[in-house]
């Protein structure tokens, strides 16, 4: 399944929004490899690092806004980040004990479209209110 960026997905934070957009193409650069049939160690280290240590940033930025906003959803916000930081550093660590498999890719792949889903979507959104 693609998830494609739609503008109801805005927080009313442009740089967030930017950044979120940056995390949607993460996961459609994987999708675009599974489909290919193109993956291999390398790559899915190369996005999975890219990846965290963009998402580190980016969580910052955003826990800081809904700081700044005084957004009520805040405090939940940072503990599921710390949660999503907890479940991408056990993948990352499993790739390098194990390597690339079917399962661990398509286990990532639903990890990263979970978070654009469940978090991202349902979330981080309600900042929007708080800027409104
Ligand atoms: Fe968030």
């Amino acid at each position: 399944m693609t998830v494609i960026w739609k503008d109801e997905y805005n927080t009313g934070e442009p740089e967030i929004d930017k950044q979120h957009k940056v995390i949607f193409k993460y996961l459609d650069d994987l999708e675009a490899h599974m489909q290919a049939g193109d993956i291999d160690d390398n790559y899915v280290k190369c996005l999975m690092d890219n990846l965290g240590i963009f998402t580190r940033s980016h969580f910052c930025y955003e826990e800081i806004c809904m700081r700044r906003y005084k957004c009520p959803i805040g405090a939940k916000n940072k503990d599921i980040h710390t949660k999503l930081l907890k479940t991408y550093t056990a993948y990352r660590h499993q790739l390098d004990d194990e390597g690339v498999t079917e399962d661990l890719i398509q286990k990532i792949h639903d990890f990263i479209e979970s978070w654009l889903l469940n978090h991202i979507i349902k979330i981080d959104t309600q900042l929007r209110d708080c800027i409104d």
